[in-house]
């Protein structure tokens, strides 16, 4: 059978959960480029934030969630947010998800930017491990289709509808064409862009890249968020060492021992993650020195190696015992703010294709996302995606109203420059890190926009996963340098050394379609 109602493209939280409940209301398939396991949500620590505890509120998460946003959060889609998230961790525990208790509640960690304690959470450190494992098994009981090892290459479009995708099978090389009702986009972010991530090597862009060349708009894409604490081994992928660890009273100190953050500010270890990030880049810049170091030597070595398990056997297979010793970290790139753009039930600007988790963008975030808030995005935004689609849910209005002004844009026509060598990931990884990376500035971006367009334009048309996942690359990156370029000023995650401030004037959105300029 090659016709579906629902196509969901990835096996993230996103895509996992989407089909547990579409399969209630059709036929489902679902299209994942590696083996279902292969995502990011695996490698999700802090938890999913949600206002559950007796000392909070929705109210309050909202408050929180708009103050990290930095002016740029949709506040009709946070209050949504906020509002579904007690609800939709009920349903995740009744799927089955292993939540830790505390005295038979579920417990709660804090995290930067939370006034209370209220991220849950699931063995430890190990949250995306047990969501992933636990929709993962309950999708297979459903008897969703799932086809694994196959790329989606392109969205079929008839008079403007979505009618189904084309996919390439990255074993055998051939194409096979899927038809379809509704195609939901859940194939996560980006962070294969930088040369530093905490994300896994699937994170290349591919849903945005479909979208775009679609024609659905994309929104917000200077927004990269860095998590300011990756562990920095040489030698060693990055390894997220969770923003929980300082929520539950880790430090950070420089190479010379000195605990620096109350000297940026008050809110010191557990200040915003842009002002976290920036601050050890200063510090590592002024020490001279690649790193920085986390430090819990001082909480009781139970509580680090009960809460915190999956971290401490990575550092104790590579030498390091954190209940003794200080921990290397420095900043990485974390999650791609911005995306698809789409409205409070998941809708894109083309009927039939939805988006959601880390590859949509519904506003939530503004321009810079609270932690824990993205894998609640993924559960509350898919959930509504499936009511929209379903009919459970007639709405009148079309769209969202997104609060501020959006500007719509293009990609810039770049001139080819000479002697520009063929692209190969690294040269893009170390370009992005190096120009468009924490700290940014018109020249570096320029340089990055140049050499980009002009290794778009070299890049031949692709045949191999590998060739796709660059050319998907390769365009979501121009997204956020000319985003970044068009940007003057420093909001959020975005910060340029030449518009140091924040300029209420440009108080809105950048959106690219390309209904113009072909890159
Ligand atoms: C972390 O555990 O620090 C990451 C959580 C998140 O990105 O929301």
């Amino acid at each position: 059978m090659n016709h579906f109602d629902f196509v969901i493209i990835g096996s993230g939280i996103a895509g996992l959960y989407s089909a547990i409940l579409a399969r209630k209301h059709g036929s489902v398939l679902i299209i994942t480029k590696g083996s279902i396991e292969d995502c990011n949500t695996r490698y999700a620590q802090g938890g999913i934030a949600a206002a559950i505890g007796k000392n909070d509120s929705p109210t309050l998460h909202f408050k929180d969630t708009i103050a990290a946003g930095d002016g740029l959060c949709d506040k009709e889609a946070a209050r949504i947010l906020v509002n579904e998230a007690p609800e939709r961790i009920a349903e995740l525990v009744r799927l089955g998800v292993p939540f830790d208790t505390l005295y038979g509640e579920i417990a709660l960690t804090r995290e930067a930017a939370h006034s209370v304690s209220r991220v849950v959470h699931a063995g430890g450190d190990a949250t995306g491990q047990h969501i992933e494992v636990t929709l993962s098994n309950l999708v297979r009981s459903l008897k969703a289709q799932i086809l694994e090892h196959s790329l989606a290459t392109r969205i079929l479009v008839k008079k403007g509808i979505v009618s189904g995708v084309k996919v390439l099978n990255c074993h055998t090389g051939g194409t096979e064409e899927f038809s379809c009702r509704f195609l939901i986009l859940a194939t996560g972010g980006a962070g294969q862009l930088f040369k530093f991530t905490t994300n896994s090597a699937v994170a290349t862009g591919d849903g945005l890249a479909l979208a775009y060349d679609a024609g659905a708009e994309i929104i917000d894409m200077e927004f990269y968020q860095f998590h300011p604490t990756a562990l920095h081994l040489p030698g060693v992928t990055p390894f997220l060492i969770s923003e929980a660890v300082r929520g539950e009273g880790g430090i950070l100190r420089n190479i010379k021992g000195h605990h620096f953050m109350p000297d940026y500010t008050s809110d010191s270890d557990l200040a915003p993650r842009d002002i976290v990030a920036r601050s050890i880049i200063h510090e590592m810049r002024k020490t001279k020195s690649d790193k920085a170091f986390i430090d819990v030597t001082h909480l009781p070595a139970h509580t680090i190696t009960t809460r915190f398990p999956n971290i401490y056997h990575f550092c104790r297979e590579h030498g390091l015992d954190i209940t003794r010793d200080l921990l290397p970290v420095a900043p990485a790139a974390h999650y791609m703010i911005g995306g698809i753009k789409t409205n409070i039930w998941g809708e894109t600007n083309i009927p039939g294709l939805f988006a959601c988790g880390e590859t949509a963008c519904v506003g939530v975030h503004g321009a810079n996302r609270l932690a824990s808030n993205s894998l609640l995005e993924a559960v509350v935004f898919s959930k509504r995606i499936i009511q929209r689609a379903s009919g459970q849910v007639k709405i009148e209005e079309q769209a969202t109203t997104q609060g501020l002004a959006d500007m719509r844009t293009t990609l810039s026509r770049r001139q080819a420059q000479r002697k520009v060598p063929p692209p190969r990931l690294a040269a893009l990884q170390t370009l992005l890190w190096n120009k468009v990376g924490i700290i940014r500035n018109k020249e570096g971006l320029t340089q990055a926009a140049d050499t980009l367009a002009s290794w778009q334009k070299l890049l031949p048309q692709p045949t191999t996963r590998p060739t796709y996942e660059l050319s998907n690359l390769l365009l979501t990156g121009r997204l956020v340098v000319e985003a970044a370029l068009l940007r003057e000023e420093s909001r959020g995650a975005h910060f340029r050394t030449d518009f140091p401030k924040t300029s209420p004037q440009r108080q809105g959105h950048l959106v690219f379609n390309k209904s113009t300029i072909h890159p």
